[in-house]
């Protein structure tokens, strides 16, 4: 893989020349840009003399930058399969969350198309400003990923959140980020189900659950970067990741009718939404008032949205499945796997509170072979990809089985 790193000014900068170390060692060309106040920590001949690249930036100091001429931001953000950011300084983190571009490593980030990963590492109380958290946030919403530091006794001699994560972790999480087009994906239509659904007793009230919707629209954004075609049926609040078709419903009903218009086209789905199992059986246009007396609320079935897409599947389609369990989660979802008539089922552990919003998940995928090795634990962004190279290599073997 070709990876640009763009080294600021923090002091967790001189783990970047470990990180560019460890990645060229493991066969990957690694170029990187030292920003002005990088350079105060790091030395760009420690950096290309661990890479065997050039080092690029300015370096008024030593006069050893070299120059950077207009075109050169544009042949770097070309170059690149990736460009990682370590450590993210809140004022990086800040100027690309606003499209500034005033050096090379903030024109490198507005101009080139490969993904983009950030490893923050700052003092604590930086860390949890609002202004940094909404910064991050709007990086993520471009589809950015974010490998979350790490707690600890910092620099500045303040103990908490801020200390940039291990070295081999975002080497890990850039390699499994940068992924190339994955074969049995690339041009393929993948429908993707995703959040919650919300069923309506009235103009106020509604049934719905604690899903996200997260794990499915980073799974959206896996099988995009993997060269699929996503269509996404998203409930929830989600904002609609970039560069996938996504169609917004409330109701499990809605749900299926997106689906079943789209299903004939798709080579696949993957039914991560949390669908309601029940809704009201009636619906009031008016809000209900309180009465005298129990209160009861007459619920009926939903329908089933895999199954109902199973019964309807043509040769070739494929199907995987979630398992939202609280107990007996293998036996329980080999049996979903079984009535839903689906290639896979991934299982997800509920149990205290884990799976819904919960930052790092692990997830389990049963075959009709039986379990297989657990993918995880990892942060979603970083679990969907993980899933999607799994499905992706089990589709090329099943393929070449044929
Ligand atoms: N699912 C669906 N339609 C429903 C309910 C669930 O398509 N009405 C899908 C989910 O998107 C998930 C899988 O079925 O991929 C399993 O969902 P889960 O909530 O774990 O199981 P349920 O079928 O709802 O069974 P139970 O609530 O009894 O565990």
């Amino acid at each position: 893989m070709q990876i640009v790193l763009g080294i600021p000014g923090g002091i967790a900068a001189y783990k970047s020349a470990d990180l560019a170390r460890l990645l060229a060692n493991d066969g990957h060309r690694v170029r990187c840009i030292l920003t002005e106040a990088g350079a105060r920590f790091i030395t760009p001949l420690t950096l290309s003399s661990l890479t065997a690249e050039p080092c690029y930036g300015a370096n008024p100091d030593q006069g050893e930058w070299r120059a950077n001429p207009s075109i050169e931001h544009i042949e770097l953000a070309r170059w690149a399969d990736l460009v990682a950011v370590v450590p993210a300084t809140a004022d990086v983190i800040g100027k690309a969350a606003n499209g500034l571009a005033t050096d090379l490593l903030t024109t490198v980030l507005l101009a080139t198309r490969a993904p983009i990963l950030w490893a923050p590492a700052m003092n604590t109380g930086m860390w949890g400003h609002p202004a940094v958290q909404a910064n991050l946030e709007r990086l993520r919403s471009f589809g950015h990923s974010v490998v979350d530091p790490d707690d600890g006794l910092l620099a500045c001699g303040e103990e908490g959140s801020g200390k940039l994560a291990q070295v081999p972790a975002i080497a890990e999480a850039i390699l499994m980020y940068g992924s190339p087009k994955l074969r049995s994906l690339d041009g393929r239509r993948v429908l993707i189900t995703a959040g919650p659904t919300r069923e309506d007793l009235d103009p106020v009230r509604t049934l719905t659950n604690r899903s996200t919707g997260t794990m499915g629209l980073e799974l959206a954004r896996a099988f995009r970067d993997a060269g699929a075609r996503v269509q996404l049926v998203l409930g929830g609040d989600l904002p609609e990741p970039w560069g996938v078709e996504t169609v917004r419903v409330r109701s499990a009903q809605e749900m299926l009718a997106a689906c079943q218009s789209r299903w004939a086209a798709a080579d696949g789905l993957v039914g991560a939404a949390a669908v309601a199992d029940q809704r009201p059986e009636t619906y009031a246009a008016e809000k209900v008032k309180k009465g005298e007396g129990p209160e009861t609320m007459a619920l009926v079935r939903t329908p089933d949205i895999l199954a109902t897409l199973s019964a309807a599947r043509r040769p070739g389609q494929w199907m995987v499945g979630f398992a939202a369990e609280s107990e007996k989660h293998l036996d329980h979802a080999a049996a979903k796997l079984q009535k839903k008539g689906l290639d896979a089922i991934l299982v997800n552990d509920v149990q205290r509170g884990r799976a819904f919003g919960a930052q790092a998940n692990t997830l389990t995928p049963i075959t009709a072979e039986g379990p297989q090795a657990s993918l995880g634990p990892l942060p979603k962004d970083l679990l969907a990809r993980a899933v999607v190279q799994w499905w992706a290599r089990r589709l090329e073997s099943l393929d070449s089985g044929r």
